[in-house]
């Protein structure tokens, strides 16, 4: 999933050849998950049409202050859409709208908005080579970017004069992986692993036949998101659950035992900053497998257990540098046995569930947690989705690292 998923882009385009490449520019925005609406100059609208752009977009294209047909003037408002945007590009950018841009001269939609517009600002300029390396335009260039604008440099080839040079408008796929890896380097996990352990444990008794649990995963999925959302590289170690994940920030790595978890999760712990274990893990397994299915005899039926290796506990042994969260699902005395387990585990943070409460614990999508740090510090959460309790977890987090 891009980091432009779900985010406002407000698209400018002023008046130069390159302006009819905004067509792909648009597509891949929308492709990205991202939502558009097209600002244009009055020029630009030789070059590439507003009706291409608005169905592209799904959305009306403005280009002057108001519109006016059928005698019912209404202003289109460049406040609103400047702060509706999460992040304006200008492209192409024109020598003409850069120069008018660095000093606020506001004779048309486009550069009033950029005015108004409060987000950051991504500009992919396009002019011949000799204006783009024009001293007049390498000092409009250090002026937008001393205001905190950026800009993407302007690619080498053939140019519309026929000349060869640096000054094509970068490409609009160049265009968005500037814009997302931009984005992605600013998000305050980016550089921090986290392993995340989810879902339930079966362990088996016989070739078809396992002790198991109703966790459903999700809560450790949505951590995982959470996490990833804000640029963590995350590692979901899951047991077998009905979800899916498609994000290029979380490796799924897929186990069914205990132990498969055990293992998959040490091979990676000893490297990452944090540890979450989410992961309803099978405390006891049979002690012995069955090579063959087990056959209906006696009226009783006695499967002997043994205790599984606690992969929190492990975690704790052998923390260093990783912060270190757990769970625990109590049913009485919840206070005093999660802080028991914050001890004996070693963990910095313990997520404790209440059965007690109502909208809590498997296969629910709310919950409702109380977090108690390793100096006991207890803090209740009210009952909410399983999403806003993931974001809650990974704040604490995100304090921790002071980020
Ligand atoms: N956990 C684990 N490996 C296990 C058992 C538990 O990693 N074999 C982790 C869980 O993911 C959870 C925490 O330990 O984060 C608490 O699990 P819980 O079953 O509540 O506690 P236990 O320590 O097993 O104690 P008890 O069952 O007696 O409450």
């Amino acid at each position: 999933m891009s980091v432009l998923s779900g985010k406002n882009v407000l698209l400018g385009i002023s008046g130069g050849i390159a302006a009819y490449k905004t067509a792909s520019l648009v597509r891949l925005f929308i492709k990205a998950g991202a939502h558009v609406q097209v600002i244009m100059t009055p020029a630009s609208k030789d070059f590439v049409t507003p009706l291409t752009l608005s169905t592209l977009s799904k959305n009306p294209v403005y280009s002057s202050f108001y519109n006016d047909e059928e005698q019912e003037a209404e202003w289109n408002n460049h406040v609103d859409l400047g702060l509706w945007a999460d992040l304006m590009v200008i492209a192409p950018a024109t020598a003409n709208t850069l120069s008018k841009m660095v000093n606020g001269n506001c004779d048309n939609l486009v550069i009033a908005t950029y005015l108004s517009a409060k987000c950051p600002v991504y500009f992919a300029p396009a002019m011949d080579l000799d204006m783009y390396i024009h001293p007049s335009t390498v000092q409009n260039f250090t002026a937008l970017k001393s205001f905190g604008n950026f800009i993407i440099p302007a690619e080498t080839g053939d140019l519309a004069s026929g000349l060869s040079g640096q000054g094509r408008m970068a490409e609009p796929e160049n265009i968005i992986s500037f814009i997302e890896t931009d984005i992605e380097n600013k998000l305050p996990l980016k550089g921090k692993t986290i392993l995340i352990t989810a879902g339930p444990t079966y362990e088996a008794i016989d070739p078809v036949r396992f002790i198991g649990n109703h966790s459903s995963g999700k809560m450790g999925f949505d951590i995982a998101k959470s996490a990833a959302h804000l640029g963590a590289s995350v590692i979901l170690v899951t047991g077998p659950t009905n979800l899916e994940v498609n994000n290029i920030f979380i490796t799924v790595i897929n186990v069914v035992s205990s132990q498969d978890m055990y293992d998959a999760c040490h091979r990676y712990y000893n490297d990452v900053d944090v540890a979450i274990a989410a992961a309803a893990v099978a405390d006891y397994r049979p002690k012995t497998i069955a090579s063959q299915k087990i056959k209906k005899a006696a009226d009783n039926f006695v499967i002997e257990l043994e205790k599984t290796q606690d992969i929190l506990y492990s975690f704790g042994l052998q923390k260093k540098q990783q912060f270190l969260i757990g769970f625990a699902l109590e049913t009485e005395n919840e206070i005093e046995n999660a802080k028991a387990k914050i001890q004996k585990k070693n963990l910095d943070l313990i997520v404790l569930n209440s059965l007690q409460d109502e909208g809590a614990g498997f296969r629910k999508e709310t919950n409702k947690v109380t977090f108690i740090d390793k100096n006991f510090k207890i803090e209740p959460m009210l009952l909410k989705s399983k999403e806003a309790v993931a974001d809650d977890i990974i704040n604490k987090v995100r304090a921790y690292f002071d980020v």
